[in-house]
């Protein structure tokens, strides 16, 4: 396999194709969506949290178009299961023509270094709902959508940070969280990169039981839907340095100064995932975590273990107010 600098983009993939970008204002997100424009695909939604920012963003993109890519902005709250809903409502009310999605990027993610913002609208752990919960009832309102593709695919931003964690077995009772909680001091969050950690070993966990109940899925154009989760690299983006966090110089000085040393751009960190979005399927592992060199890994013992990774779909079905007979699962 090639090294991300040298993978090989096939535009011509996207070609009329409808993709669907949570988290497309900035970094990575951002960088997808002006590629998929760059290279004329069909339809691009834009689904972010704040509308000011997405605004911005899309006339940025819209400089970008070589074709008559049409380009909307959805509104959506990861933080809030009604927020998700609404934009499933949304989607699905729509003229029926223009209801197939073939390119789901779950690539909306967040560290929460202040205290004061680590819970979420629906009383869960701020980190464990966006990064991890919430695509996954995304997933689940966007399955009608997605099985009406020939190609269908859901590429989810992971991070090799799940491989450095080792989250709890059995899952925690703590009704905010089935991982760690945060620990405070004052209005700081201690462990912000830990349960940022936490929630994309849940992710690689999410996707691989999704993979595995849709593969033998009762619907048959379900069977269809093939989904990765991958680790973009360290990029230079702003996840760890935005102004609602904060948060203290001693944080983000020595981040800004690691990022500006060491991290790659957004748009070459953006190519694994459109590798996989685009890339001829032949004998892919479907479900899998891919590294930056766009290499199937595992992120450890504890995501290879089919009965804490069931404990935790179980939970995250009940969190995520998810109907079980969406995702069947074979008995283990
Ligand atoms: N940068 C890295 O080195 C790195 C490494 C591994 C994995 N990742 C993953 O890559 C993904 C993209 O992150 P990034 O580095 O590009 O950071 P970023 O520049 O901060 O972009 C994150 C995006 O997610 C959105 N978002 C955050 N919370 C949301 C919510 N509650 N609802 C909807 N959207 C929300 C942000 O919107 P706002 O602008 O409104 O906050 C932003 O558009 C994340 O999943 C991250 O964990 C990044």
């Amino acid at each position: 396999m090639a090294k991300t600098k040298n993978l090989p983009l096939d535009g011509s993939a996207v070609q009329g194709k409808t993709a669907i970008c949570i988290g497309a204002n900035a970094g990575l997100g951002f960088a997808k969506c002006e590629w998929l424009v760059e290279n004329k695909i069909g339809r691009l939604i834009m689904g972010c949290r704040s509308l000011d920012k997405a605004e911005k963003a899309k006339a940025e993109i819209e400089n970008k178009k070589t074709g008559d890519t049409e380009i909307k902005i959805m509104k959506i709250d990861l933080a809030s299961l009604d927020s998700i809903k609404g934009f499933g409502d949304e989607w699905s009310a729509q003229d029926p023509s223009l209801r197939k999605c073939d390119l789901l990027f779950c690539n909306a993610g967040l560290i929460v270094p202040n205290a004061d913002m680590t819970t979420s609208q629906d009383g869960f752990e701020m980190t464990y709902q966006c990064n991890a919960l919430g695509h996954l009832a995304l997933i689940e309102h966007l399955l009608p959508a997605l099985a009406e593709a020939d190609d269908p695919r859901i590429i989810i931003t992971a991070s090799n940070g799940s491989k450095l964690t080792t989250i709890p077995d059995p899952p925690s009772d703590n009704p905010r969280t089935p991982l760690r909680d945060v620990w405070k001091y004052k209005n700081y969050a201690l462990n912000a990169f830990a349960l940022y950690s936490d929630s994309k070993k849940l992710v690689t966990i999410l996707c691989r039981e999704i993979q595995n109940s849709l593969d033998n899925h009762p619907n048959e154009r379900y069977r269809k839907i093939f989904l990765a989760n991958y680790h973009p690299g360290f990029v230079k983006t702003s996840i760890s340095n935005k102004e609602e966090f904060k948060a203290l110089k001693v944080f983000t000085v020595p981040v800004n100064m690691l990022v500006n040393a060491m991290a790659i751009s957004a748009p070459e960190g953006a190519k694994t995932g459109l590798f996989l979005a685009t890339c001829p399927l032949e004998d892919k592992p479907r479900g899998s975590f891919w590294n930056e060199k766009t290499l199937p890994q595992s992120v450890g013992k504890q995501a290879e273990d089919a009965k804490l990774r069931r404990a935790y779909w179980d939970r995250c079905v009940k969190d995520g107010r998810i109907n079980p007979d969406t995702f069947p699962q074979p008995p283990l």
